[in-house]
């Protein structure tokens, strides 16, 4: 364990970290916060799907460096040895794969890192320090709910291979860790977008996006023409559907509050992460234009198949646990991720 170190907030010893997928969009964020909150950080990550220049950006923005190790999570063996050598206290697992028209295509892949990596880090940390386990799953769990806002009990029916691997990750990791001195929050998160407010670091998708925010951010920053709504004939108040988008930093604060809550629990709990406000998309469209300060060119095209038309999350479970509440707004949300995606117009290069 490392030697506690004095910080300048309520953090009074810096236990370490070890966070899984730390490169990517939402690990990258979550590294900066867990840094200023005190805590040491080990990440790893196998570069599947991030870029190792975001190490460089991490440090540059919260003045120290994480301590880093290039491996696959099914790759217990290496696992174990990072474990060994750095002792963390805690575990925040965000590696995993997350396109759902991948999952249906590659259902194979997504068992394989979603479910059999999740075992592997199981198993590297048991017998370790380990006595705090997060886990990034999704509402993705809850498919197409009958009612909103969504809370913990709404019952699950995840309708791709993706939910269904992050449902599964779920059980195992409460079975497990049921066995175990160490208590777990398995965190569902609804949408989330933005960027640090620097512009340094943010969300940079493969390919052509799937997810909205970037594909307007793209299509403002020129590398797209137009954006295609996917439907404006759902029984929402302007036909388009509805979602709870939350800002990547406020999900990363999200997790400092969960390893806080987790020092006064012995159990493992499911907490939704949402602001508890759906914004229909063409709200998100306006705002994203607002932020830019020209309109997103879009059009309207038929229905995606498997969108449901609303899904937003009741909060009260986060408030209550955690004392954790998003703060940032939808023009915070637009105004940051285009600070990154005008500064960064190719994404990391
Ligand atoms: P991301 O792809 O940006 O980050 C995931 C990271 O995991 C990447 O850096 C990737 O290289 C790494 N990784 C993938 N397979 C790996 C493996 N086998 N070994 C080691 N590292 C591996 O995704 P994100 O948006 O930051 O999502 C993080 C987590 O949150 C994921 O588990 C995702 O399912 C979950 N989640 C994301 C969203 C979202 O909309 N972004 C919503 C709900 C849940
Ligand atoms: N949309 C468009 N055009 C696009 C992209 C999206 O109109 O080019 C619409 C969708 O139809 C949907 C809304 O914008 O109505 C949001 O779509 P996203 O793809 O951004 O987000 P989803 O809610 O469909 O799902 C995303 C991830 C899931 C994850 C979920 C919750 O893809 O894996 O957020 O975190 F589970």
């Amino acid at each position: 364990m490392n030697q506690p170190r004095s910080s300048g907030n309520d953090q009074t010893s810096a236990d370490t970290v070890l966070v899984t997928g730390a490169t990517g969009y939402i690990g990258s964020h979550t590294c900066i916060e867990l840094l200023a909150s005190g805590y040491d950080v080990i990440g790893v990550d196998n570069f599947d799907n991030s870029e190792a220049v975001v190490l460089d950006r991490i440090a540059e923005l919260a003045g120290r460096p994480i301590a880093f190790a290039e491996l696959d999570i099914r790759d217990t063996d290496a696992l174990r040895k990072v474990v060994a050598e750095h002792q963390p206290a805690a575990v925040i697992h965000f590696a995993g794969l997350k396109a759902v028209g991948e999952s249906v295509a590659y259902p194979d892949k997504y068992w394989s890192v979603n479910v059999g990596g999740t075992l592997s880090l199981l198993d590297a940390i048991a017998d370790s320090a380990v006595t705090k386990f997060v886990f990034s799953s999704s509402c993705t769990v809850y498919g197409d709910p009958a009612e909103v806002p969504v809370n913990e009990s709404t019952p699950v029916a995840p309708i791709s291979p993706y939910g269904r691997t992050k449902l599964t990750a779920e059980e195992m990791i409460r079975d497990i860790l049921s066995t175990r001195d160490c208590s777990g929050l398995l965190l569902r998160y609804f949408n989330p977008v933005g960027a640090h407010e620097s512009g340094r670091i943010g969300e940079d998708p493969v390919g052509v996006p799937n997810n909205l925010m970037p594909f307007a951010m793209q299509v403002a920053v020129g590398r797209r023409d137009s954006l295609s709504i996917f439907g404006d004939d759902y029984d929402t108040p302007d036909g388009t559907c509805v979602r709870d988008y939350i800002h990547v930093v406020d999900l990363a604060d999200g997790h400092v509050a969960a390893l806080k809550a987790l020092d006064a629990t012995d159990t493992c709990e499911i907490v939704n992460l949402g602001t508890g406000t759906g914004s229909s998309v063409l709200d998100v469209v306006n705002a994203a234009g607002e932020a830019v300060g020209t309109p997103i060119a879009h059009q309207v095209v038929g229905r995606r198949d498997g969108d449901a038309a609303i899904v937003f999350a009741d909060t009260t479970k986060a408030e209550a646990m955690l004392g954790w509440k998003a703060e940032r707004t939808m023009a915070d949300m637009c105004r940051d991720h285009w600070a990154w995606q005008s500064q960064n117009p190719n994404g990391y290069e």
